[in-house]
């Protein structure tokens, strides 16, 4: 077993313990993009309400035979590019979906086969729009015990055909994409410090895709009828749960880093409406201007949000070295997770 591995799992501090470290980041958008106006055409509902009630603006859309490996594969190929880092040096492709391309193979091993990881294992987390953090998560487990070094993890989704265009509460809120980071063992400060990951299956029901697995396939329900694909959700229950889920996880970080709100430099969390992410850093006591958003061009992208935000925040020259970056996220099941890192 490697030192830093040992001294891990003996709770040791050490200066040149192994951290992983976000190296590279990348995403990929289709290019078909669907604004509030164009929803207005299709649904009732109008520009104003959704962009007061969400902050949304548009959403990207993929095209017809479009899966999620279409759209995490270059997103990956990008993020490598960034790190400079050989596809064959990657050890693991974490796929983070909740719309896979099919039930099996795992997405992510299509994704590994187009970005060239021929020496990489690949497999899938599903963890709905928490599933980011979660993936980031096993991909810091694995390199802190030494098991790997190099780690790619995607977020990608199509959920445009999975939603009900009939359906104004949830079908406005929802957009296709994909982000990606390279994740690597490094020596020294800068890295993932902390995770913390939670669930309560008990609130499943509050956000759930009923159809399509093995409880209700897809037989059971005629090609013309509503139920087919619909994403059943209690909005505002889940509100409330959202902001309770990010000042839980993100206290946790801040804790178990030995750090208060005041250290964080940029919060960057799950994008799912702008009223829940500014009520939730309210209640942390977090200035406005430390939280990412970019919601209004991209909706919500359940998995692929948080590392679609975090690309678009280190182009914009936001994620400076030595910065303390807190990721947090809630989904389906219910999920929340959160990680601390050093930049
Ligand atoms: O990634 C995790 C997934 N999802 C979430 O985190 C979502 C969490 N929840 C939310 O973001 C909000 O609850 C929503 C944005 C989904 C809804 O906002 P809200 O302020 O909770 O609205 P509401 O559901 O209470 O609906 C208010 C009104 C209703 O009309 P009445 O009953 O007051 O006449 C709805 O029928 O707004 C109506 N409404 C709409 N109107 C225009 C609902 N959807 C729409 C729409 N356009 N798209």
């Amino acid at each position: 077993m490697p030192a830093s591995a040992l001294h891990t799992r003996l709770g040791l501090e050490n200066d040149w313990m192994i951290r992983a470290r976000i190296v590279g980041t990348g995403q990929y958008l289709p290019e078909r993009i669907l604004t509030n106006h164009d929803l207005e055409q299709m649904m009732d509902t109008s520009d104003e309400w959704i962009q007061q009630r969400t902050g949304i603006r548009q959403r990207h859309v993929a095209e017809p035979g479009q899966g999620s490996s279409d759209l995490g594969a270059p997103a990956a190929a990008e993020a490598l590019e960034h790190a400079g880092v050989d596809p064959a040096e990657v050890d693991l492709v974490i796929c983070c979906t909740t719309t896979p391309d099919y039930l099996f193979p795992a997405t992510a091993c299509l994704i590994q086969e187009r970005i060239g990881a021929r020496n990489a294992g690949a497999y899938d987390v599903s963890a709905a729009c928490s599933g980011f953090v979660y993936g980031l998560a096993t991909a810091d487990a694995f390199i802190r015990s030494g098991v790997h070094k190099t780690v790619v993890v995607v977020g990608a989704e199509v959920l445009s055909n999975r939603l009900n265009w009939k359906r104004r509460d949830t079908a406005v809120l929802f957009g296709d994409g994909a982000g990606a980071v390279v994740v690597r063992g490094e020596e020294g400060e800068q890295g993932v410090r902390n995770v913390h990951l939670g669930s309560d299956g008990g609130a499943a029901d509050i956000l759930v895709m009923p159809t399509g697995g093995s409880v209700q396939p897809y037989e059971q329900h005629p090609l013309e009828s509503e139920e087919r694909v619909a994403i059943d959700m209690r909005g505002k229950e889940l509100f409330r749960k959202a902001v309770m889920a990010f000042a839980v996880a993100t206290e946790k970080a801040l804790a178990a880093g030995e750090l208060t709100i005041g250290d964080v430099d940029l919060f960057i969390p799950h994008q799912a409406n702008t009223r829940i992410i500014y009520t939730a850093a309210d209640r942390l006591g977090l200035d406005h201007d430390k939280v990412y958003v970019n919601i209004a061009r991209v909706g919500n992208t359940t998995a692929a949000s948080i590392p679609l935000a975090l690309d678009d925040a280190r182009k914009e020259g936001r994620l400076t070295p030595g910065a303390n970056v807190l990721l947090a996220a809630f989904g389906a099941g219910l999920t929340w997770a959160s990680a601390l890192i050093r930049w």
